[in-house]
């Protein structure tokens, strides 16, 4: 935490990594709240943290927000870049002190910045660098560590919930297999919960490397009780048990992440989790693979391989970036509303290098090393895995 008070009368505000539903309600609450309650000025930072970077900024007042908390996306823009480690031109380069530089010429007092696990890495960065940091979380993919909820999750349940709804009738008019691939990195949130909502046959997520024969069997056995239809959830992480193995297999042979060596970047050091809890070191930011566009993906390779073992014919959907677009929920409103009031009052108080966490029915600071570098996923004894179990959901195992 900085040692200085910090007085907060002018604060920035960015969106960075993944869009999803609710920045806008966001940036609408902090703003609303700072100016009016707390008579603050607000900067809106353009692309995240390029914008920054290029000192791409906009007046945020009344006007600006008005009419946004419906609205999906974010008005400022995101980007996935990082203040470490930008592109610039042909170049990539450390960008830190050119950003903490621009905030200080722009009179930022504090920046609030809006984002996933990378933006609370890279938020912590500025905060080290030099420059006051308050995040919010948001992802879709629920696994910011500290946080009961993130918000933009409930919206993305609820597109995935309703889209697994629609298969299952058509599904049932073919006597079809439907996998269904739904977003969440490396976190089984999202397709648990959407598969429990939309009473999926079975539903594979990264926390529990899956056994196709398992799988398989379940469905025979649904045959077996006369439903010749089956609705297969798949998280985009989800891995079977035999790829896990080999995974490790490379491991031990190669180092840590089981590819060639690469330059280490010091941001990605792991540092020990909780497992016992869903916290876990984040892994390395991926390589982006080479050959991708010739591998099979996950979601149609399951699908052909039940459809082998079962001899029930099989269709896939990957619901992708549907699950991020159109505007945020009634819950997610709320939970914007509240988390962006909150953010407000805490920049009021000369809050700084926290996140404000959603805990209960309470929205709470907790420090930002906390918070970064950590990936919150779903804990063997949750209850929505236990739920699930209990209604014959197959997950895998
Ligand atoms: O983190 C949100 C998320 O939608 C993940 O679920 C997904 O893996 C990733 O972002 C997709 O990223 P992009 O929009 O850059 O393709």
């Amino acid at each position: 935490m900085p040692k200085k008070k910090i007085r907060n009368r002018c604060i920035g505000i960015l969106t960075a990594g993944g869009d999803c539903p609710g920045l806008n309600a966001a940036i609408r609450a902090v703003t609303k709240a700072a100016i009016a309650s707390y008579g603050m000025k607000v900067i809106g930072v353009y692309d995240g943290f390029r914008g920054l970077v290029e000192n791409r900024t906009t007046a945020l007042d009344n006007p600006a927000v008005s009419g946004i908390l419906t609205v999906g996306g974010t008005i400022l823009g995101t980007s996935r870049d990082k203040p470490h480690k930008m592109q610039m031109g042909d170049r990539v380069m450390d960008m830190t002190s050119t950003a903490v530089e621009n905030a200080a010429k722009l009179g930022i007092d504090s920046l609030v910045c809006l984002g996933g696990g990378g933006t609370q890495k890279n938020a912590l960065a500025l905060q080290e660098a030099g420059l006051n940091v308050l995040t919010l979380p948001k992802t879709i993919d629920n696994d910011v560590a500290e946080t009961d909820i993130s918000f933009g999750f409930d919206t993305a349940l609820t597109i995935a919930t309703e889209a697994i709804d629609r298969l299952h009738t058509t599904a049932t008019s073919h006597n079809r297999l439907i996998v269904c691939e739904v977003m969440g990195h490396n976190a089984g949130w999202l397709a648990l919960g959407a598969g429990i909502a939309g009473g999926a046959d079975a539903i594979l997520i990264p926390e529990i490397p899956y056994d196709l024969s398992m799988v398989a069997e379940h469905l025979f056995e649904r045959r077996r009780h006369g439903k010749r239809f089956s609705i297969i959830v798949v998280a985009e992480g989800a891995r079977s048990k035999a790829e896990v193995e080999a995974a490790a297999a490379a491991r031990e042979k190669n180092g840590k992440d089981g590819k060639k060596k690469r330059k280490k970047d010091p941001q990605e050091e792991p540092r020990p989790g909780d497992p016992e809890r869903g916290v876990v070191p984040m892994g390395p930011a991926e390589e982006p693979p080479v050959f991708q566009l010739v591998q099979e993906p996950m979601a149609s390779r399951l699908a052909r391989q039940l459809q082998q073992l079962t001899g029930t014919e099989a269709r896939v959907t990957s619901l992708g970036h549907v699950q991020r677009g159109g505007g945020p929920t009634a819950a997610d409103r709320l939970l914007c509303t509240r988390l962006g009031t909150r953010a407000a009052q805490l920049l009021s108080e000369g809050v700084a290098s926290a996140m404000v966490a959603v805990r209960g029915d309470r929205c709470e600071p907790v420090p930002l090393e906390d918070v970064a570098g950590f990936n919150k996923v779903v804990p063997s004894d949750h209850p929505w895995l236990a739920a699930a179990r209990q209604v014959e959901t197959c997950l895998g195992e």
